[in-house]
């Protein structure tokens, strides 16, 4: 079997793929490398990977997520399939068409936002199947390891930077949350555009980051106030901060007024 599940979520589907001969993006030395081998051996498994045989499948490849080790051979190819999922409640036509489109809006705007921030490679999409195959970016997940991080105040402020130079370029990531964060080497690496969409309009930009307050308030609550704080010094940097900032609290206005 070559390909094991990942996550499984409401809207999409993400396997590890093997790298195999067929793949133009195979990288052959895999199969005979003694480093991999010796982490194989030695490694936990990714504690996103939750299964013993797709555990097993994880190490094989030697990707061992949230872990750092310097011996391990980095050059390989680590590639993951994004598949979106049917939803039969949808019309079957709206349905593809839905599906298609944000398989599409994803990968242009993962593309876009690579010239700003750090995001993953797109290797190939398949619009017909909704699919698209991206490198996978091996580190600690945020919304599961930002609360134990020492230095968590200073990686908000680096998502808070992040966010604004994808708001500089028109990007609005639209699920702007921990779970779509990694921490890789030190660099945080956005993830998920599959709700991004492009705007110039500062209330969009203003949502955006009322949804990150949000997420960390409801996932990050003990740290929230310093949090917050460090991540809007980082979204300083953005051209229109000033006004994006002043539009959030018109935002929060709208939403304080519905509860
Ligand atoms: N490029 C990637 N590298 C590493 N992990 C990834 C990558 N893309 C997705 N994941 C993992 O899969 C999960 C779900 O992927 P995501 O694109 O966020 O889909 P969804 O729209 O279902 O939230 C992520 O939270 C992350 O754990
Ligand atoms: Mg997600």
């Amino acid at each position: 079997m070559d390909k094991k599940i990942l996550y499984q979520g409401a809207e999409a589907i993400i396997t590890l793929e093997k790298p195999d001969k067929k793949n133009d993006y195979n990288k052959s030395k895999l199969k005979n490398n003694s480093k991999t081998n010796k982490i194989l051996q030695s490694e936990p498994n990714s504690e996103s990977v939750n299964n013993s045989s797709e555990s097993n499948f994880a190490s094989e490849l030697g990707w061992v997520g949230g872990q750092t080790n310097n011996e391990r051979n980095c050059d390989q190819d680590k590639i993951i399939k994004k598949s979106r999922i049917k939803k039969s409640y949808r019309i079957p036509e709206l349905d593809e068409k839905i599906r298609k489109l944000r398989t599409r809006s994803e990968a242009k705007n993962i593309e876009r936002a690579s010239k700003v921030i750090n995001v993953p490679k797109i290797i190939k999409i398949d619009e017909q199947k909704k699919e698209i195959f991206m490198e996978f970016i091996e580190g600690k997940k945020l919304s599961e390891h930002l609360n134990e991080l020492k230095n968590k105040n200073q990686v908000a402020e680096k998502i808070g930077e992040s966010v604004a130079k994808l708001h500089d370029i028109n990007i609005i990531h639209g699920d702007l949350t921990t779970s779509n964060m990694i921490l890789s080497e030190n660099k945080i690496f956005l993830i998920d555009f599959g709700l991004s969409f492009h705007s110039t309009k500062i209330e969009d930009k203003a949502v955006d980051i009322h949804l990150f307050k949000q997420a960390l308030e409801s996932k990050h609550y003990r740290y929230y106030d310093k949090l917050y704080k460090s991540f809007i010094e980082g979204y300083k940097k953005s051209k229109n901060s000033k006004e994006t900032l002043k539009r959030l609290e018109k935002v929060e206005e709208r939403g304080r007024y519905k509860h």
